[in-house]
């Protein structure tokens, strides 16, 4: 690989096919996508429901491996390492935000934000204060000892957000992360998003079967039927309110 395709290219999928075998059946959730993300830019990932799109964020986040195919994470190729290996890449390189949330419910916003400090080795107190910090540039420094329970969804989803963050990843895998907000406190999420993007220099690739949430995109990849369909970068495409996967309702 080259100096400036390091430079470039944080994550590049080669021929990612995904089969599931379910007793006699088969379901190819994803049939050989090809795909390159840019250092820094946030992708947009848009496709249905079943369309194959969680089933690449696993791939692309070293959850899963692909029946065939490759992926590329820093000019590392997941396939090459070991279970040790991939744990380290997930904990270091990688922030996961989930649609709902996953937040621990006994754990305050502050303890849930240091577990992945603490699972890097960190001690408590230097992971707790790392937390106040992150937890702060999400807009929650005045809720810091609050259960989840006891804040709102959208701000649930900032302390995941927070936790994806806080082990400084080059790369934050957003699936679905407006899937359990309502439309204002989506747009927030998705807006905050983009702002940490320039802020920290990071690449947020997330996933979205909604337009409306395409505002903070660089580039939007369609997928359908496990397939890359069509890639627009910003200008290409539009965000039509009512529209949902590309198609006008009526
Ligand atoms: N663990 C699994 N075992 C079997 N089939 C699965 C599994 N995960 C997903 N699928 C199937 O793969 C296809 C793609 O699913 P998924 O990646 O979850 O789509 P999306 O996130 O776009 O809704 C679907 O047909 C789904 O039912
Ligand atoms: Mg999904």
């Amino acid at each position: 690989m080259t100096t400036e395709q390091k430079e470039d290219i944080i994550v590049k999928a080669r021929g990612v096919t995904k089969v599931y075998t379910m007793g006699a059946e088969k379901i190819h959730a994803l049939r050989g996508i090809d795909l390159d993300v840019r250092r820094g830019e946030y992708l947009s990932i848009l496709g249905p429901s079943g369309s194959g799109k969680s089933t690449f964020f696993n791939m692309v986040g070293g959850l899963d491996r692909p029946t065939e195919g490759n992926v590329e994470v820093d000019g590392c190729c997941l396939r090459e390492l070991n279970q040790k290996q991939l744990a380290w890449v997930r904990c270091h390189k990688m922030g996961y935000i989930f649609q709902s949330f996953n937040l621990i419910m006994t754990m305050t916003a502050l303890e849930n934000v240091a577990l992945p400090r603490i699972f890097a080795g960190e001690s408590p107190s230097e992971a707790r204060d790392a937390a106040a910090d992150i937890l702060k540039t999400v807009g929650l420094g005045h809720r810091l000892t609050h259960l989840p329970s006891q804040v709102s969804g959208g701000q649930q989803q900032r302390i995941a957000i927070a936790r994806a963050l806080v082990n400084k990843p080059s790369i934050v895998l957003a699936d679905e992360p407006t899937g359990n907000l309502d439309l204002h406190t989506g747009e927030e999420i998705i807006n905050l998003l983009g702002e940490l993007k320039s802020k920290l220099g990071i690449t947020i690739i997330t996933a979205t079967h909604d337009m409306k949430m395409l505002s903070a995109s660089d580039t939007v990849v369609w997928i359908k039927d496990g397939r890359a369909d069509r890639v627009a970068r910003k200008g290409e495409f539009e965000i039509a309110i009512g529209t949902i996967d590309g198609k006008t309702l009526a």
